[in-house]
């Protein structure tokens, strides 16, 4: 795979070819997922869910996040590597600035933060370092003791109308990219096509400008016997794993995933 960029995935945007995310953990998985033509790994706080074993992603530490980083990075052939600032790993500005330093060495190309538009301000001085930012809206895991449980955001018309205006306003602050998770389609749909950047999406509809998946449930693993709605098995009918994570990078691209059944429509 030719090196996947911040210039490239923007040209993929502006051609209207959609961007494939999954997450990544290991370096074999990153090998194996540039093989498949994944674009974009997620070093994703869900590790402390499905390889911790934890009920959330509150008890990861910047040092785990940092150390998978570093195994992701090991295995990459090409992909543009994204990490997650783990909880309260951003608290204070000097934190948010020593915390990006450790994911970007480990190898991260850019790093991803939970919230709205209370981070305009670290994003901003990110960016003056030359740190990429992801903004995570919509369901954001961390806050799941505030939002009472994993629910769709933005049902409401005021809510709605405020996550497009803090989507605006943190990519005048500086934001690379916006992951919606969770959000009705037609909502993501209008952010999508009102800002610049990329977006992505993990139930948020097919009209973002890429999906995302936690790979275990792309795979059909499941731990708690649960599978969320937006969530599909890319193993059946597949002969192995590679295969399974081509059809995936192939749906994504052929837009047939997500499908309505795998969206929330209002
Ligand atoms: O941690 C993660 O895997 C994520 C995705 C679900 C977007 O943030
Ligand atoms: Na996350």
């Amino acid at each position: 795979m030719p090196e996947v960029t911040l210039t490239s995935l923007y040209g993929l945007k502006q051609r209207g070819e959609k961007i494939v995310m999954l997450t990544c953990y290991d370096a074999t998985f990153a090998h194996l997922s540039c093989e498949a033509g994944v674009e974009m790994l997620l070093v994703g706080d869900s590790l402390g869910m499905v390889l911790q074993g934890h009920d959330s992603t509150l008890p990861v530490t910047l040092e785990d996040m940092a150390y998978h980083t570093a195994c992701v990075k090991r295995g990459n052939r090409g992909a543009f590597i994204v990490a997650d600032m783990p909880f309260m790993a951003n608290a204070t500005l000097d934190q948010t600035l020593n915390s990006s330093a450790r994911l970007m060495q480990a190898g991260a190309h850019m790093v991803k933060l939970e919230g709205s538009r209370w981070l305009a301000e670290s994003i901003r001085i990110l960016a003056e370092h030359g740190i990429p930012v992801c903004a995570h809206m919509g369901l954001t895991p961390q806050s799941v003791n505030l939002l009472g449980g994993y629910k769709v955001q933005g049902r409401q018309e005021a809510q709605a109308r405020k996550m497009l205006e803090d989507a605006q306003a943190l990519e005048q602050a500086g934001a690379a990219m916006l992951l919606l998770e969770c959000v009705p389609t037609p909502l993501a749909q209008q952010i999508s096509q009102a800002v610049q950047v990329p977006v992505i999406g993990i139930g948020a509809g097919v009209h973002t400008d890429g999906q995302v998946l936690v790979v275990q449930d792309a795979l059909g693993l499941s731990r708690t016997g649960h599978t969320p709605r937006f969530v599909k098995n890319f193993m059946q009918g597949q002969p192995d794993i590679l295969a399974a994570l081509k059809a995936y990078v192939a749906a994504v691209k052929d837009r047939s995933f997500p499908a309505p059944e795998q969206s929330f429509n209002a």
